[in-house]
Formats: C-alpha cells, structure tokens, sequence
C-alpha cells in the first residue's frame, strides 16, 4: 500500500507520496470501533426493535433440551477413519426411481464419557440389525456397549444411538451402517445429472456436499472441523470410470456382485485427513485429456478439446500458489471435472473439483473473451482453496467469509499470473469492490463475521454463502495485503498454512501469523495489531466515507449509508472522527488532491466542491492525467454520494461529460453500472428520451472508434479490456438508437438464419447481437433461437442464447418463456432463476415476471428447493420496483407468502423492501432535475 492517496501540488513538484505512517492512519483509525454497540450484537431481542433493516435473528434463544434437537453435534466423539463403499445404479430400478446403495464404517474416539452416539443421517434408509440402525464394536479393548434403542431425527438430520452403558474415555470405536438413498436430480449430496449425447440420454452420479449434504450420502459427523481419513471403493459398470478425492489404486472385478462382468470396483487412495464437504463422488462415461492433472467433461466436449484451455492454465496457476503460498500441492493428483447439472458455479472438493460446463470448458472457434476469463478466475479460485480452505479448514460455518474472501481476492493473483496481459488485477474493483459497496452501504447489511452460536441449522450456514462474504471479504484482505505489503502477507499466510496443515482453525488464527510475520519483518512498523486493525472491518458492518477538506486540510469520516435516513432511530455503530488537519492535504489554485488511489482502501472519499471541481476539469482536459481505476472511481464514488445526497446528482451527472473522449474499458463500464440504475428509475417515464438522446451523444464515439479499430467490425481489438469495452459499445449504441446499429445487427442475425450451419457473429459479440436482433424481431427470430439453445453442444453457448430469448418486446413470447422455466425438459433447474431474471430485466417482461412469481411462489419454492437461488430471484424481479404501488405489492407478497417461507431469500426480501423504499425517495427527489440536466446536455 505504498500508495494510499497522492497529492498533486503543482506541475513542477508532480505528484507526492506520503509516508507509510500517514497512508496507515486512513486504514486504521479511519473507522472508531465502538466496543458497546459490538458487545450487545446478537443479543436476543436487540434485532426484534427493528425487524425491517435488519438480517432475521439468527439463532432462535430457545436452548432445546435433548442433545439431538441441537444443530451442532456434542463433543463427546471425535471421528478418525471411515471406509465407504457407495454403489450407485445408472438405470432406474423396477419403480423408476433412481437409487445407491451403500455401507460405511466410522471408526471414531470417545472423548467425553456418553452413552449416546449422534451422527449425521439425512435421508437415506437404514438397514437394521436385531431391530437397530448400525452396528457398534469396539477396537482393542473397550467393552463394548449394547444398543438400546435407534431412531432418526429429521428436523436436525441425525442418527441418535442410545446405548446401555457408557462408552469409555480415550476408547476407540466401530459404527457400521448399511443404506440405500435416492440418487435425486436434486443437485444435493449424491445426485444424478442427465445429458443426451448422440441422441442418447446420459446418466452421471456425481455429488456436491456443501455445506450439509455429505450426510445425505452416508451417515458421518458432517461437520467442518470433524476432519477424517477417508478409505473410497465405488461401485461402477466397468464402461464408465469412477472418481473421488484421491487417486484410484486399482479396479478389479467385484467380489460382491461376482458372476457380473459388467461390475468394477474401484478403491481409492485414502484421502489426506480432511472435512465431509470436501468430498466427491462422481460415476461417469466421461473422458479426460492427460494423466495426473486431468479436465474431465463429456465425450464430446473432450472430442472438441474443449478442456484443453483449462488444462493449459492449471499447471501455471498450481505453481503460482506453490510459490505464493510456499508450500506445495497438498495432494497426489488434481480432477476438474465439468458436469451438465450443476448448481454453483464450482465447487472445491479435494482434489476432485467440480464445475458448471461454463466455468470450465472453453472453445477457442465459439467462446467469447469473457467465457474465457470466467474460465480462468473460476479455476483459479477454486485451486486457491486447495490449501486454503481444504488443507487449513475454518472451523465452522461462521467464519466462511474468510475462506471465501480469501479465494476471492487470491484468485485475481492466480489468473494474473495464467494471463499476464490481461490487466486482471485491475478487475477486482468493478467485480467485487464496487459491487459490494452497493450493499454493504444499506442499513440492512451485516457484519463479515460472526459469532458461532449464531450460524446453526442448514438455511443460517446456506446464507453465508452471500456477496459480503465473497467480495466484501475479498475487499479486505486485498487491503491488508496491500497495507502490509505482499511479501510480508505471503510470509504470514505461509506460516499460518503451515501450522494448521490437516487441521481447523478460527479467522483470529490467520491474524495472529499475520502479526507474527509484521513483527518477524526488520524495520516494519504498524500502528496497531493486525487484530485491532481488523476488527474495524470485520466486526462492523458497512464502510466509511472519508471526507477531506482541501482548503483545511481537515479529514473526518462517517458510516456511509446510501438512504442517510435509514439508521434514525438506531445508534451509529460508527463514531464519528475528525483528524488533525494534515498539510499535505491542504491545496490551491489549479493543484487538486485524490485520495484511496488504486482504491485499496475499502471506503469512499469526498472532498469539498472545489476540489471536485478541479477534478472534474481535470478530467475534461486530460483525463489520462489519472488512472483508470481513478477514473472509475471518481465516477462510481459520485454516483453514490449522491444517491446518499451528501453531493448533488448533477456533480454525479457532470462526471460522465468526458466519457465522449473516454476509451477505456474500467471507467466506461463503471458509468453505464451507474447509469443503469437511471435507466431502470427512469425508462417508463418521460426522462427516458432525454436520458437516451444524452447517452446516444456519449457512445457514439466510442462506437466509432471500434467501428475503425476493427476495421468495419472485421477485426477483434487486440487488448483483452478493449474487447470488452467494444460488447458495451456495440450494445448501449444499438440500445440509444446510434445510427448504422441496429441493421449491423440485424445483417448478422440475417445471414446466421439463412445459414444456421455458419454462424457469422464473433464470440464476443454474439450475446450483445443475439439480444438485440431479438429484441428488434419477432417470433422466427426467437423460435430460431430456442432451436440453436436446444441444438448447442457449448454450454456459453446454450447460455448465451438462453439470455437473449428474454429479449423480445412480445409479452406472449415473454410469458411462454416464463412457463419453460418450470418444465426441466426445456430450461434446466439450474437455469431457471437467472432466465426469470433475465426477464424481470427486460421492461416488458417486469410486470409478467413478478406476476408469475407471486402467483406461483409457493410451488416455485418447492420446485427449487435446494437448487434456486432466491434471493437472486427476488433481487432480480424487484430492481426496477420504484413506486408506492409496487412497495405495497412486495409487502403484500411477503404477507401472503409467510407460511410458504422465502427460505434463502429472507434477507433479499427485506433488502428489497428497503431499497425500493429508497428507490421512491430517490425518483421524487431528483426526478426533476435529471430531467433538466439530461435535456440541457443532449442539446
Ligand atoms: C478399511 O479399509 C482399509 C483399507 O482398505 C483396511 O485396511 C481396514 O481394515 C478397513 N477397516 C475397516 C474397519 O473395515
Ligand atoms: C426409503 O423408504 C421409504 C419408506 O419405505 C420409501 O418410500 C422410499 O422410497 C425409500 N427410499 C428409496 C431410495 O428407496
Ligand atoms: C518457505 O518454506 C521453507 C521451508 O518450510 C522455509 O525455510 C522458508 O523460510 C519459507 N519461505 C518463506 C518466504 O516463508
Ligand atoms: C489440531 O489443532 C489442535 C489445536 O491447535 C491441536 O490440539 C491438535 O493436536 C491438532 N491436530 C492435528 C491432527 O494436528
Ligand atoms: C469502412 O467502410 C467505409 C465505408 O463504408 C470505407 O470508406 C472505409 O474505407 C472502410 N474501412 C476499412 C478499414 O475497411
Ligand atoms: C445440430 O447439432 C448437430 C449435432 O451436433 C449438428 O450436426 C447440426 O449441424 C446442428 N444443426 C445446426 C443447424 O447447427
Ligand atoms: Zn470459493
């Protein structure tokens, strides 16, 4: 962080750095901590006062009774080893029911004398022996107790023993268990996912454990700190290949099924000692395409070389982390498998990991630049996990933001390193700084920590799983990186994997080496411990926006909310600060000051109107004078003070004046983000033709330019950010009438109809042109792209197409669409969020989309479980909702649908009942004046 903020004081002096000591001061004292407010968090009651703005209570204060009505597992047994053996069945048995059988032995630890065993058993039908559902023996020994009684506990997903005597301190123990489960497409635990390849239908047994479903493959302490030795045999038809976390040492006949040729066995190497949601178990016909770091996808795919660019950036990626986290690659092979149902974009499992088709198979001849960069950083985080997360694992749920933020920052390093030229670094700003700032900054935000008697059951773990957890996480650990400079977080990072290798740890742990490696380091000085430091950031929730006087030079700073009438009736849990005036900060004349360059700093800046100004003639004679992540971040920062009202919306306004000579891709796209949400108030009413006039005027040069740079769109842009600079030039012109647009497109789509075999839209265009081409047609342009999605054998591809059906203006079209969301033979379940989404997105579509999710929640909430994402859903519908009318029809729909439940969208329904109010505010306030401001600068 060698650069916090600079000053330019005059040309012949140029630009100032400070010393560390004063750069650090921002960092560590930019926010008071107040202690009473964070004591009293998560004190039954505290959140009942004020039920709108804040996250649902998280943990119930009823204490249940009986061990087994407790979410967490008591801390009497400790497991070391299991040996399983699952068995699933490709073809559906006599019902049509698609199943796996299987039997598993835990050999586990008494550590506290009990005479109760409770494991994890979700699901799946027990045999029994003499009437109960396991066997215990003992090893060595220890007497043995009988069972007395078996019995399962649905609601918290137990196995319950009761035993007739005690189990002995220190002794060890056998529990085995024989079982059947369905082999669902429910995209949980052991699932199924089906593919038609060569007009035959596919069946693939692979699974996805976290964070709770391990325990509906087999019975096992299902926690992440439970870490075991694990011993694999699958079970497969020998014309498919079996995979799972360690490297297969021998398929042999079966001994069990003997008289079946057809039976393959396959035992796996015994696994490191690792967590239960890191496991995977995958049957398949599929190929790979080289030995111990192997992609894997359909035949196919495989046949196309569609893997071989992930393979091409694996090994690199691998030995960055080697070097970065100077350890090595924790295991003896690497999987990455790519599976047509797949519910996350990846997931970790050791050694094994999963993904969507998008986040790893790539096409060189079909895929676009962006398909490409998801390839990489999706890959590269993933592999970021192999030690951190899997060989040092957070001890519970609560602290994920910390292994999610961590492989969220670190990837950018990992694909940095894959793809020198790319400039990705620089992307962490628009894709998980910015983004999260939109929601960090609302009264219904939540601290990145949290305590862990406040995360419990299955839906409290899931909605961890949330931005602030990855990009506000990300923020911070890419902020103290920089403020401790790379080298020395490398140091600690590297001492604290080190340490804790096969074993679980607490996010202080992390802190703690940091320290250690601060204060291992000659001359290294920091003005608190790394501690203190992030307790600021950590334990509070929201950001500060820091305001600097430049004609003091004072500095003060305050919680930035984005309605600043959203905490009147709750204390701040930010103090307000003043600093002493630094001289450094105090200019005159044409000198202007801009601090959090790089924006490694997680907050806001404002300065009086004078420096604005000077900034924004900066600017407007020579923007290049800034940076690029400067310029975004004048533009993303006046946005939002703005809607905070602590600037006016016209100096917001008057920061997209320069976009006209502005070509560069960070700044331009930080401005249309901006300016989408103008669009969405705005586009039903009058100030639209303004907007659109004002915004045509500012694109129509880039447009131009690519129109020149490429030759009369013959060529692709050579830079990776110019290629998607072109995408937004390409279709914000088309969207604001830009002369020559719209026939461009429609000529591609044209030529592509008349010959479907000959696609003539480069990649990276093709989503911009196929929306629009079907926005401007009607139903054969549509009904030829659901053809082309149903014939795609490139998963970008089939998703490309997918998002671009939302685009027709007929509203049959639109709610045929809507209907195919819930048929799984035509829109996968996986998909059929994002495509209501897409829809909700379209100003046509809004209305029939929120129809049809309020008319149908209850079965959409069935239909989904486990699979949607809600709270997306909910986000997604609600974005545009401006109007009186529209709040009471959201509260209306939370009314009515509280028996049903919102399950992982409970926040998002708050959030958006929130933000709508704000959308409201915001429109009468400033609709007038934008208005004029639009209609002014479009002259
Ligand atoms: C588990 O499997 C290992 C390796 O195959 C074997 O040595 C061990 O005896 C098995 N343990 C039990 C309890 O079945
Ligand atoms: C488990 O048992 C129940 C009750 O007998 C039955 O309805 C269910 O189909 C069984 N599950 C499987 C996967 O066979
Ligand atoms: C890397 O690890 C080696 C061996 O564990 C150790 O000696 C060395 O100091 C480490 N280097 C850094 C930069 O931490
Ligand atoms: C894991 O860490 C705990 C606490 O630091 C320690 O007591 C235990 O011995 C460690 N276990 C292993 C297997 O390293
Ligand atoms: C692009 O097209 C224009 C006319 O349509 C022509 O004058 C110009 O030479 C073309 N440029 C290139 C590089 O082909
Ligand atoms: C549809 O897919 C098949 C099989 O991949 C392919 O041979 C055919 O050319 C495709 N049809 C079109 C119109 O692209
Ligand atoms: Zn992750």
């Amino acid at each position: 962080m060698g650069k916090v903020y600079y000053v330019s004081k005059n040309v012949g002096l140029g630009m100032l750095v400070l010393a560390v000591a004063a750069l650090a001061t921002i960092i560590a004292l930019s926010i008071a901590y107040d202690k009473e407010r964070a004591k009293n968090r998560g004190k039954p009651g505290d959140e009942a006062t004020d039920s709108t703005s804040m996250p649902p209570p998280p943990t119930t204060p009823f204490i249940p009774k009986e061990p087994w009505d407790h979410y967490r597992l008591p801390d009497s047994l400790v497991p070391l080893s299991y040996n399983v053996t699952l068995w699933p069945r490709l073809e559906p048995d006599a019902r049509g029911m698609f199943v796996f059988t299987g039997h598993s032995a835990v050999v586990f630890r008494c550590v506290k004398e009990t005479d109760l065993i409770i494991i994890h058993s979700n699901k799946l039908n027990l045999t029994t022996f003499y009437g109960h559902h396991a066997k215990l023996t003992g090893l060595g020994k220890a007497t043995v107790p009988t069972i007395q009684k078996s019995w399962l506990v649905v609601k918290t997903e137990y196995l319950v023993l009761q035993l007739h005597s005690r189990l002995a301190v220190g002794s060890l123990y056998l529990l085995y268990t024989e079982f059947l489960g369905e082999l669902a497409d429910d995209l949980q635990g052991f699932y199924r996912s089906e593919y038609i390849e060569d007009g035959v239908k596919k069946v693939v047994a692979t699974s996805q454990m976290q964070a709770t479903y391990a325990r509906k493959t087999f019975p096992c302490f299902d926690e992440p700190a439970m870490k075991a030795v694990f011993n694999v045999i699958i079970i497969h038809d020998r014309a498919t290949v079996a995979l799972s976390n360690g490297r297969d040492i021998g398929s042999n006949h079966d001994p069990v099924t003997k008289g079946n040729p057809q039976t393959f066995v396959t035992t796996f190497e015994p696994t490191e000692r690792m967590s239960t949601y890191l496991l995977a178990f995958i049957v398949s016909d599929f190929l790979s395409n080289s030995l111990q770091v192997r992609i894997w996808a359909r035949r196919k795919a495989i046949a196309d070389r569609q893997g071989d660019y992930a393979l091409s950036v694996t090994g690199p990626i691998l030995q960055f982390y080697e070097h970065y986290y100077n350890a090595t690659y924790p295991l003896s092979k690497s999987d990455q498998i790519a599976l047509p149902d797949f519910n996350a974009g990846a997931m970790e499992n050791w050694g094994l990991i999963t993904y969507r088709e998008t986040a790893l198979l790539y096409d060189p001849m079909l895929s676009s630049t962006g398909n490409k960069e998801r390839v990489t950083t999706v890959i590269s985080h993933e592999l970021a996990h192999m030690w951190f997360g899997n060989l040092v694992t957070l001890q519970w749920w609560n602290d994920l933001w910390l292994n999610e933020g961590f492989a969220s920052y670190v990837e950018y390093l990992g694909a940095d390193y894959a793809e020198p030229t790319w400039n990705i670094k620089d992307q962490i700003i628009l894709s998980d700084v910015h983004k999260v700032f939109a929601v960090d900054a609302l009264a219904s935000s939540h601290p990145l920590s949290r305590r862990e008697e406040e995360v419990n059951n299955p839906a409290e773990i899931s909605e961890m799983f949330n931005t602030i957890s990855y990009s506000k996480g990300a923020a911070v650990l890419r902020m103290l990186s920089e403020f401790l400079t790379e080298p020395v977080f490398a140091k600690g990072l590297s001492s604290y994997l080190n340490t804790f290798a096969f074993n679980n740890t607490v996010y202080t742990d992390l802190w703690d080496h940091l320290q250690k490696a601060v204060e291992n380091t000659p001359g290294m000085h920091i003005p608190h411990t790394v501690h203190n430091i992030m307790n600021h950031w950590t334990l509070q929730m929201g950001f500060p926006v820091v305001t600097i006087d430049t004609r003091t030079g004072s500095i003060t700073q305050k919680h930035f909310l984005l309605d600043p009438d959203s905490v009147v009736d709750r204390p701040s849990q930010f103090k307000r600060k003043d600093f002493l005036p630094y001289d450094q900060m105090r200019v005159s004349g044409e000198d202007w000051v801009l601090a959090n360059t790089n924006v490694s700093g997680y907050f806001r800046v404002n300065y009086d109107l004078y420096n604005w100004d000077r900034l924004l003639s900066l600017l407007s004679t020579n923007h290049q004078a800034l940076s690029i992540i400067n310029r975004a971040q004048i533009i993303d920062d006046t946005f939002n003070l703005a809607r905070a009202k602590i600037i006016s919306t016209t100096l917001a306004l008057r920061t997209t004046k320069y976009l006209s000579k502005e070509r560069d891709y960070i700044p331009w796209d930080s401005a249309l983000r901006n300016l989408d949400y103008y669009i969405l108030m705005f586009d039903r009413t009058e100030v639209y033709g303004a907007l659109q006039a004002y915004l045509k005027k500012q694109i129509q040069p880039l447009f131009e330019h690519f129109k020149t740079i490429t030759a009369n769109w013959t060529k692709v842009p050579t830079k990776h950010t110019d290629q998607y600079n072109q995408i937004n030039a390409v279709g914000y012109a088309c969207g604001m009438g830009v002369e020559g647009c719209r026939e461009l497109i429609k000529s591609w789509y044209r030529q592509w109809m008349e010959n479907p075999h000959h696609n003539p839209i480069h990649p990276n265009l093709k989503s911009t042109v196929y929306c629009s081409a079907i926005a401007f047609g009607g139903v054969e342009e549509w009904d030829f792209a659901w053809r082309m999605f149903k014939n795609a054998t490139l998963a970008s591809e089939a998703s490309r197409l997918r998002a671009a059906m939302s685009c027709t203006k007929a509203p049959w079209l639109l709610n045929r669409y809507l209907e195919y969301t819930l048929d799984p033979t035509k829109i996968r379940k996986q998909d059929a969020t994002s495509t209501i989404q897409y829809v909700a997105r379209n100003i046509v579509g809004m209305p029939l989309a929120w129809n049809f999710v309020r008319a149908r929640w209850g079965y959409i909430f069935q239909y989904g479980k486990g699979s949607f994402s809600f709270s997306n859903l909910i986000n997604g519908i609600t974005k545009r909702f401006s109007s009186e009318f529209e709040l009471q029809e959201l509260k209306k729909f939370k009314e009515e649908n509280l028996h049903v439940g919102f399950g992982s969208a409970t926040l998002a329904l708050e959030q958006a009942i929130e933000k709508t109010t704000a959308n409201i505010k915001w429109v009468t306030e400033n609709k007038a004046h934008v208005l004029k401001w639009f209609t002014e600068e479009s002259k």
